[in-house]
């Protein structure tokens, strides 16, 4: 792999990212690591990320020079780059003029990671500590007004360093720069592609499983059904699918699930209705982390129950079910705290919304993945578009949709709000444009409207549509007047308890996607 050292950066998944665009598997690790450990993962190149702190403070994040000896190439951006320099005897020092934003960068030589580069190149910056004098034996390749030495190599040693930052959008040419390097001063061929994915994935999902029987669990989003093709492919008929009816999915969506999914796919799938059971146990309860951590044990003592006739099914008595598929995808693993230094932003049902004692051992076959990559491999297996392009929707469901209290009644209002609105923009023409739309029942506030000549005193419905890339990180989506005003008429006219519809419009961060 390639290896993206995280110095605490905002930026450093964004990184792995654009490696892996550039047809690179990458993975991330904190600066914690020993650089023994970095080097036992064979990585082909290193990257050093940016990050918050000055290299020349006492107690600042370092690494041990070992990584520039060890013949692996290096490239160092931002902070990183910073380091690269101070460890190895250059000048490092407070800029004289910061630089944050957009900066024009003049390029003194267009060679190695600035190959083809037109002599002026727009990038984005944010620094206010500059490289005065690259260490020795390093070629200076372009200068910023704020930073003296704004890139720099040393093709002997094959380590490189970069100022700015190639991995944002703001910079039109950082994945050429990324590019350069992989390909051209790393010499890393770009064959990491969904279909080898699929092979090394099947080969190891097999090594794994042996004869044993294997559930996964359905949720109707695509990481499910992606990890269920995968293994399905792997495993054939050892691979029963449970699709569990929690009581807080959309209109519609199970009898979709059961029919779409099957038909496209052929594998056996076991429907359990349990939204009693999940509505008695959420009963009362409105604090989001206390309903994710229910729901989440919910799934899997509803797993366990289904594991008889699994069992039965299968003709396997005797034996056991062993394995748990699940569609943990990256950002889940990072999001619930489970990234190396990540703090626990909110516990994704599937990760760390999970009981302690579970008696499944998991496969999670799409954990180092984004859902880009997640969507490729489902279509390389052949899954339909239908499954392939819906909208993420997340394991827990409505649940974490009502604002408040989950009762049947609040369930059955936003059901409807949410068909109107995903109706609407499907009828606009904006699926693809939109990442997905969370509707949002506040169900504990109430306004004072007036319809049909009445008083009324309802709850708002909150629209949430956003756009992005891979959920880490959103914007809110601007949806045409006219489609907004639409959804917002329908809601009011056809759901009665519902006198407001508001937009969200907060980008994540500082929001996240759900509201809880
Ligand atoms: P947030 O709200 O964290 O959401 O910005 C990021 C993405 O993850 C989805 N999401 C979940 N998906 N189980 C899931 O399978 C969960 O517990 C969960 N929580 C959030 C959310 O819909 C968005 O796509």
């Amino acid at each position: 792999p390639v290896l993206v050292v995280d110095f605490g950066a905002q930026y450093a998944q964004l990184i792995a990212r654009r490696v892996r665009e550039a047809n690179v598997y990458s993975e991330l690790v904190p600066h914690s690591m020993p650089v023994d450990e970095m080097l036992a993962k064979k990585p082909s190149a290193i990257i050093l990320s940016g990050g918050p702190a000055s290299v020349y403070e006492p107690g600042a994040p370092t690494i041990d020079p070992k990584v520039f000896e060890a013949g692996v190439p290096v490239l160092g951006i931002c902070y990183g780059f910073q380091v690269m320099a101070h460890e190895l005897g250059g000048d490092v020092d407070k800029a004289a003029l910061g630089e944050y934003g957009k900066t024009e960068a003049v390029v003194d030589d267009a060679s190695g990671i600035l190959d083809g580069s037109p002599s002026l190149q727009t990038t984005w910056m944010s620094h206010g500590v500059a490289v005065n004098k690259a260490p020795e034996g390093f070629e200076v390749l372009a200068h910023t007004e704020g930073a003296p030495v704004a890139a720099m190599e040393d093709g002997s040693r094959r380590l490189y360093g970069v100022q700015w930052h190639p991995e944002v959008r703001h910079t039109p040419l950082g994945q050429d720069l990324i590019e350069n390097f992989l390909h051209g001063c790393a010499g890393i061929p770009n064959d990491w592609n969904a279909k080898n994915i699929i092979d090394e994935q099947v080969e190891a999902i097999r090594e794994k499983v042996g004869d044993a029987q294997v559930i996964c669990g359905l949720s109707g989003g695509v990481d499910s059904a992606v990890a269920a093709a995968l293994v399905h492919r792997a495993i054939g008929d050892q691979l029963t699918c449970v699709f569990v009816d929690h009581g807080l999915l959309r209109k519609g969506e199970a009898e979709q699930v059961k029919h779409d999914f099957v038909a496209a796919t052929g594998i056996k799938l076991i429907a359990v209705d349990a939204s009693e059971d999940f509505l008695d146990a959420l009963k009362g309860v409105s604090d989001p982390e206390t309903k994710r951590k229910i729901i989440g044990e919910k799934f899997i003592r509803t797993f366990e129950k289904a594991q008889r006739q699994v069992i039965e099914e299968a003709g396997a008595q005797g034996k056991e079910v062993r394995f748990l598929v699940q569609g943990t995808l990256y950002p889940d693993v990072v999001e619930s705290g489970g990234g190396d230094g990540a703090s626990n932003i909110k516990s994704h049902h599937n990760v760390g919304g999970l009981p302690d004692d579970i008696k499944f051992e998991l496969i999670e076959p799409l954990r180092s993945l984004f859902k880009d990559e997640v969507r490729a491999i489902g279509t390389e297996l052949g899954l339909p578009d239908e499954i392939v392009w819906r909208q993420p929707f997340p394991g827990p469901g409505l649940g974490i949709r009502i604002i408040g209290e989950i009762t049947k009644e609040r369930l059955d209002l936003l059901r409807d709000a949410d068909a109107i609105a995903r109706e609407e923009l499907s009828k606009a023409g904006l699926d693809r444009d939109i990442w997905q739309c969370p509707v949002v029942l506040l169900a504990d506030v109430h306004s004072v409207g007036v319809q049909g000549d009445e008083r009324t005193y309802g709850s708002p419905i909150v629209l949430r549509p956003v756009s992005s890339e891979d959920a880490m990180t959103a914007d809110w989506s601007r949806v045409p007047y006219d489609v907004l005003a639409t959804i917002s008429t329908r809601i009011t006219n056809e759901c009665r308890q519902i006198n407001r519809v508001v937009l969200d419009c907060t980008s994540k961060p500082p929001a996240t996607i759900e509201w809880e």
